[in-house]
């Protein structure tokens, strides 16, 4: 499911067939819409559920104030937890099944420019972390996904894939798909993508000064660009 129909029969057609639901996930009946689907179409099977829309806007708090703070929240927190109550019944009944919630480096690490993203993949991040615990007596597998820069339609990642020397930090959407997989039925708690990345959320609770100090002034030039539908990349 995502809000551009056109392009989810394209990739259904590609497939060789899939149910698809066009919806805004922030929107009050998208939860129920797609639960129905499934009810109707699928008989109510469902083994792995994806929470992957999410979507960041830059700009700094004293700027952008409360309004980015709960754009953040609707899209990458709100939506996830909706989406899971509604779905949570049928993955029960599916078990063994799993969710894999997709959060971000900038769930364990924040940087300046991108709080509001980082609170709600932080929010996300832990409440994942409880639903793993909840849901496993269940028969279902609750994983986390937290991807560094990955070059996307939504996050280009242009200032650093236009920079040979930070060319290499940029992973791909394939690599992110193996991670879901892992996360999911893999059985993995959480993954990293590229996986040396965790390095960056162990550093920042062993040595947080450090990492505070080399942040410090920047988190202009390499944060998450913008979700689908927001002002460009800058
Ligand atoms: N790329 C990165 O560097 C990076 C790094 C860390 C974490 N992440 C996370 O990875 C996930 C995927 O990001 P991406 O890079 O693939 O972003 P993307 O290219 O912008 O893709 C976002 C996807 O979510 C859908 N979507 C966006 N808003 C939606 C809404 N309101 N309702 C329903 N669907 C919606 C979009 O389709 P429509 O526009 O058709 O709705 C699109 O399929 C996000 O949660 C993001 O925060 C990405």
């Amino acid at each position: 499911m995502a809000r551009r129909e056109e392009r989810l029969r394209e990739l259904a057609e590609e497939l060789g067939g899939a149910t698809v639901v066009a919806a805004d996930l922030t929107q009050e009946d998208a939860p129920a819409r797609v639960r129905e689907a499934l009810e109707s179409e699928r008989a109510g099977q469902l083994h792995l559920l994806v929470n992957n829309a999410g979507g960041a806007w830059r700009g700094r708090f004293g700027e952008t104030g409360w309004d980015n703070v709960r754009r953040h929240m609707e899209l990458n927190f709100d939506a996830v937890v909706r989406l899971t109550e509604a779905l949570l019944p049928l993955l029960r009944a599916s078990a063994p099944s799993s969710i894999v919630n997709i959060s971000s480096t900038a769930g364990r690490v924040a940087r300046g420019n991108s709080g509001s993203y980082s609170a709600a993949k932080f929010a996300l991040a832990g409440w994942t972390d409880a639903l793993h615990l909840e849901e496993g007596p269940n028969g279902i597998h609750v994983g986390l996904v937290l991807p560094g820069f990955v070059a996307t339609e939504g996050f280009p990642q242009r200032e650093l894939v236009e920079r040979r020397a930070t060319r290499w930090l940029v992973s791909t959407p394939d690599k992110v798909a193996d991670a879901i997989w892992d996360a999911g039925p893999g059985g993995k708690a959480e993954r990293y993508v590229p996986r040396p990345y965790w390095l960056a959320a162990v550093t920042r609770t062993v040595a947080p000064r450090l990492v505070r100090r080399a942040l410090r002034g920047g988190g202009g030039t390499v944060t998450p660009a913008t979700g689908g539908d927001a002002r460009p990349a800058d």
